[in-house]
């Protein structure tokens, strides 16, 4: 299991004044020498954080994996071929909304991923990841379709309202990964985690991969400085420090 940090909240913090910090590839070393395993960005189609020049600078800079959180649209199908990170995750992409809401609707994106996105990505070394909930149909489907990985929407469980419905979510996301594990593709995991939900997903959740995490860690290392944080993370995932 590994740390990978969504650092979009840095560049909606440097695009809030036009100024040039916080730098978020300076935030991305920072998270990367305290032991993150790679980093996350959403270019999204608005640029609302993360701006084009950003992605090609975190391409030169960073060691470690880079994961490209995209739409899959046209633009950014030949941006992502044209930075080759390890990592691309598609997600839903909705204009009004303030984060990502939900996995992809396979049954709906299916034929066009077909045709149109994953031949431009065949034999390009990207690993292909969905960001899916825990459907059993829309994994079948992103197996089909021929995916490396998977990320499961946790936002669900990590927003559930009450531990009944947080118990029901932790099954699903269970028995999703076992599935995702069983039909040879890596799980990953990502949305809505922090340092008080993040333990009993580890718990209850097998094979997980990359953990995906944004908002609650740059949102604590306000407090704590970037460094402190994601050795804290790290610290309860298992890892170093
Ligand atoms: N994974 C995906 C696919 C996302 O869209 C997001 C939000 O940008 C995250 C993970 C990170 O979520 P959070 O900011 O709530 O940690």
């Amino acid at each position: 299991m590994q740390l990978l940090v969504n650092i979009d909240h840095i560049a909606t913090l440097r695009n809030a004044r036009g100024e040039g910090f916080p730098d978020p590839i300076e935030a991305a070393k920072v998270c990367e020498d305290a032991g993150a395993a790679g980093i996350v960005f959403h270019l999204r189609g608005d640029r609302r954080h993360i701006r084009d020049d950003d992605v090609y600078r975190l391409k030169k800079s960073m060691k470690g994996v880079l994961d490209f959180e995209m739409a899959a649209t046209e633009e950014m199908v030949e941006i992502c071929n044209e930075v080759q990170p390890e990592l691309c995750t598609l997600v839903p992409e909705g204009r009004e909304e303030l984060t990502t809401e939900g996995g992809l609707d396979m049954k709906k994106v299916f034929d066009d991923f077909d045709n149109r996105v994953f031949p431009k990505f065949k034999g390009s070394g990207i690993k292909m990841s969905l960001f899916l909930d825990p459907n059993p149909e829309d994994i079948k489907l992103a197996h089909e379709l021929g995916a490396d990985a998977i990320e499961l929407h946790t936002g669900v469980f990590a927003n559930a309202p009450d531990d009944k419905s947080r118990k029901k979510e932790l099954v699903r996301l269970k028995e999703g990964a076992e599935l995702i594990h069983d039909l040879g593709m890596m799980v990953n995991a990502g949305h809505g985690l922090n340092l008080d939900n993040l333990p009993r997903l580890i718990e209850e959740v097998p094979h997980l991969n990359d953990i995906s995490i944004g908002h609650a860690l740059v949102s604590k290392s306000v407090f704590w400085g970037l460094e402190r944080t994601v050795k804290e993370y790290l610290r309860i995932m298992g890892g170093s420090s």
